[in-house]
């Protein structure tokens, strides 16, 4: 695949020079030149876009790419759906922002609770780091234990007490907590267990139950490798926090409006405490939801445990959402992108069986990872085993024959994507091989 790659990368180069000038000039102002650290992994160099429209994305060179990129997730209706952008441009019209109270706050706060299986009320922040550390912090207040529990691999923000044993190498000890950069605070009230796990979670119950606030887990381990829990897992982590005295907590940032209208609760069939959403429910804007049982989040109406936020709740995010779940809830929009899903991975591990890579590919419907390597992980550490660089030269070919997808293997579907797309791409794909 060696001088394939290379001819992708010079074939790329030469119609990207836009995007290489660009990303030279924002280097001189713009630390590390991107808005978001992940973005510096683009091969060969970060692009930069000038529109999109549904499933495709032009860039400033007027590369056309179809997207499986989604802007790492939120783009659920695709690029610029108009019944959003109008919605947002009616609300513009009106006020940017109020720093006070609207309508639009509780009729989308009023969709979510009647939606969502563990929602009696929510709460609106930015993004889903500020959900995340106001859901740890609820549940500190709520149970006046210290410490929480979290999975190897399971990425919740980048806040100090949440990015902790996420990305890490196959030589750390098991279940040690290990913050991802320099600066981060000491970490001695992070307890880690591998996802799928039991006795690992029974270990630390056993060990340190009458410290432990919460279990945070995404229920489907979407970061890394998109990782389903085991039959039954998600029960037994309801069962043990119950049991405890401990609030389970579904980080559906990336499940919450994807995987389903009801998110991985709704779907998978487990109500936790206290869920965050952020992505998908502001298809493509700034909107977080803390949503959960009345008993904790009432923590928060009695002005007990902090929330704030100057953007927070803001109309034209939620305008946005108002428009979006007005498609979302539309009977059949998440069976069409299951369906689209599904064709798409099984035509591209086809494909790449056929050419004799060992594939596998792992998620749910509109959210899968596609890995080279012959065993199906169950963990993060099991996903360790895949050829990343196989991958990235795989992604590199794609981009070069139109096919925009992420550097770390996950794709997204759209309900912008069609069944001609799907054809489209795993005939670019049979060419970038
Ligand atoms: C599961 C999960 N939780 C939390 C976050 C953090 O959300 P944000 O990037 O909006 O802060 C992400 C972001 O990718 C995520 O995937």
């Amino acid at each position: 695949m060696r001088s394939t790659t290379d001819l992708h990368d010079k074939e790329i180069r030469a119609k990207t020079a836009g995007s290489l000038a660009r990303y030279e000039r924002s280097q001189r102002s713009l630390a590390g030149g991107v808005s978001s650290g992940l973005r510096r992994a683009a091969r060969p160099y970060p692009l930069f876009f000038d529109r999109g429209a549904g499933s495709r994305m032009w860039d400033v060179d007027a590369n056309e790419y179809i997207d499986y990129g989604l802007a790492w997730g939120p783009l659920i209706l695709g690029h610029a759906p108009p019944a959003v952008a109008d919605a947002i441009a009616a609300q513009a019209a009106k006020g940017l922002t109020f720093g006070a109270q609207h309508e639009l706050e509780y009729l989308v706060a009023e969709r979510l609770t009647a939606i969502l299986p563990c929602a009696d009320l929510v709460a609106f922040a930015n993004a889903g780091t500020d959900v995340v550390n106001l859901a740890l912090r609820l549940a500190r207040a709520a149970t006046g234990r210290p410490k929480y529990l979290k999975f190897e691999g399971h990425y919740h923000g980048w806040g100090d007490q949440a990015l902790v044993s996420y990305r890490f190498g196959p030589q750390l000890p098991l279940g040690h907590p290990e913050p991802v950069g320099k600066g981060q605070l000491p970490h001695d009230h992070v307890l880690v267990a591998e996802w799928n796990d039991r006795a690992a979670v029974e270990a630390l119950f056993a060990a340190h139950g009458a410290e432990i606030s919460l279990v945070a887990c995404e229920p489907l381990l979407a970061n890394s490798g998109c990782i389903p829990a085991d039959p039954g897992f998600l029960k037994f982590l309801r069962e043990i926090t119950t049991r405890h005295g401990a609030l389970l907590l579904f980080d559906e940032v990336i499940t919450g409006f994807r995987v389903a209208l009801d998110g991985g609760q709704g779907r998978y069939g487990v109500t936790p405490d206290l869920a965050t959403f952020a992505k998908a429910v502001g298809a493509g804007t700034p909107l977080s939801v803390l949503a959960g049982k009345r008993e904790y989040m009432d923590l928060i109406s009695r002005g007990e445990v902090v929330h704030a936020g100057t953007l927070n709740g803001n109309p034209l995010v939620l305008a946005a959402a108002a428009a979006a779940l007005d498609q979302l809830a539309v009977p059949g929009f998440y069976d069409r992108l299951h369906a689209l899903g599904n064709r798409l991975r099984s035509g591209l591990e086809s494909l790449l069986r056929a050419q004799g890579h060992a594939v596998v590919t792992t998620g749910d419907g509109p959210v899968f990872q596609l890995a080279f390597q012959s065993d199906v992980p169950r963990n993060y550490r099991q996903t360790m085993a895949a050829n990343k660089a196989l991958y990235s030269d795989f992604a590199l070919g794609l981009l070069n024959h139109g096919v925009l997808v992420l550097p770390d293997g996950r794709w997204y579907i759209s309900g912008a994507h069609s069944e001609a797309d799907i054809d489209a791409t795993l005939a670019a794909a049979a060419n970038a091989l």
